[in-house]
């Protein structure tokens, strides 16, 4: 397979923060509970922003970085649930606004779990020849989707977008990938989609808000995270203790904080912002990996598992090695 690496990150958090005392005056909540249960402290949501303004942004910042043009551009995908229209997708979208002119695009969903599945992907098209230069992209803004009277729900979500550029080069920096599904499992965690209305059939519309069992979705995600961990280690050559930082979906520390403990692994190796973002499904993970580019975290010659869970069920992470 052709060596393909990550070679520029980038991002984009909306201005407008919600902190948890300014939820504590929409619902009954506190700043106390929703910090010791989940670690937020506030979220930025969107004012105006589309998530396709978002994913450009992020997208722009990805190119500049690896130094890659908007023509050499040939593949785009956008892990999302929350596109600005149903078509055109939010990957055509960034394409019209960046002038990606030769890219191929297409939108994937896979709830929280998007960003890893959408870099498999990705990832695989480059391996085989078939694309050179691509954008992978998280970018949500499941806010608009938020019910603002569940406090269950409301206090855990936020906005954002962030990417990574993927190229061919001398360098293997993208090693392995593990995913996996469960539909039977997919009603802990569901946000309606539009009901039928034709004329054969009119239902009514649904609420299109995010409904969760947090107890089970929590026990799942502690589970998928370290059985992703370690599968995507297997058959690699690898062990857990060369892996230089663990970069998980960023929906609650407590979940991560019980991944490192079940695995014994120190928590320092799990980077976290979520204290600032909240949970921004499929565009945690590249947020996360973009403000450790940027502190300077990431050293050529490192490695790096991203792993996550979301919707679907869906779960997954990837082995990668940074080399820039
Ligand atoms: C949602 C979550 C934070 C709830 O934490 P928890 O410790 O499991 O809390 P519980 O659901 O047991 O609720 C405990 C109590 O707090 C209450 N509560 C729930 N949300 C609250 C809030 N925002 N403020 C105050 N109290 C709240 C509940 O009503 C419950 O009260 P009760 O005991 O009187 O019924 C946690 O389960 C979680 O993070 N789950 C995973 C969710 C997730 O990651 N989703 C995204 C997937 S990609």
């Amino acid at each position: 397979m052709i060596p393909i690496a990550i070679t520029g990150t980038g991002s984009f958090i909306p201005q407008r923060v919600i902190t948890n005392d300014d939820l504590s005056k929409i619902v009954d909540t506190s700043d106390e509970w929703i910090s010791t249960r989940t670690g937020i402290k506030e979220r930025h949501i969107v004012a105006g922003e589309t998530t396709s303004d978002m994913a450009t942004a992020a997208a722009a910042q990805a190119l500049a970085t690896a130094g890659i043009k908007p023509e050499e551009v040939d593949l785009v995908v956008v892990a999302t649930v929350t596109p600005d229209r149903f078509t055109p997708t939010v990957s055509c979208l960034v394409q019209k606004k960046l002038g990606l002119v030769k890219a191929t695009c297409l939108d994937l969903w896979a709830g929280c779990s998007g960003f890893i599945f959408s870099l498999m992907t990705a990832h695989r098209l480059l391996a085989s020849g078939s694309y050179q230069k691509a954008l992978v992209i998280g970018a949500e803004s499941l806010t608009k989707l938020t019910n603002w009277a569940d406090r269950n729900t409301c206090v855990l979500f936020g906005d954002g977008a962030g990417a990574v550029a993927i190229e061919s080069g001398d360098t293997n920096g993208i090693l392995n990938h593990i995913t996996g599904s469960d539909g039977s499992r997919g009603d802990v965690l569901v946000i309606e989609g539009v009901a039928i209305n034709n004329p054969a059939f009119q239902s009514t519309e649904p609420a299109h808000h995010i409904i969760m069992d947090g107890g089970e979705v929590f026990k799942f995600a502690v589970n998928a995270m370290n059985e992703s961990i370690r599968q995507v280690l297997n058959g690699t050559g690898f062990g857990l203790e060369e892996i230089d930082y663990f970069i998980p979906h960023q929906a609650n520390d407590r979940i991560i904080e019980l991944v490192a403990h079940k695995m014994k692994l120190p928590r320092e190796k799990f980077y976290t912002n979520l204290h600032k973002y909240g949970n921004t499904s499929a565009a945690s993970i590249p947020i996360a990996l973009d403000e450790m580019n940027n502190k300077g975290m990431l050293k050529k010659g490192m490695k790096l598992i991203t792993v996550g869970f979301g919707g679907g069920l869906t779960w997954g992470a990837n082995l990668l090695q940074w080399v820039v």
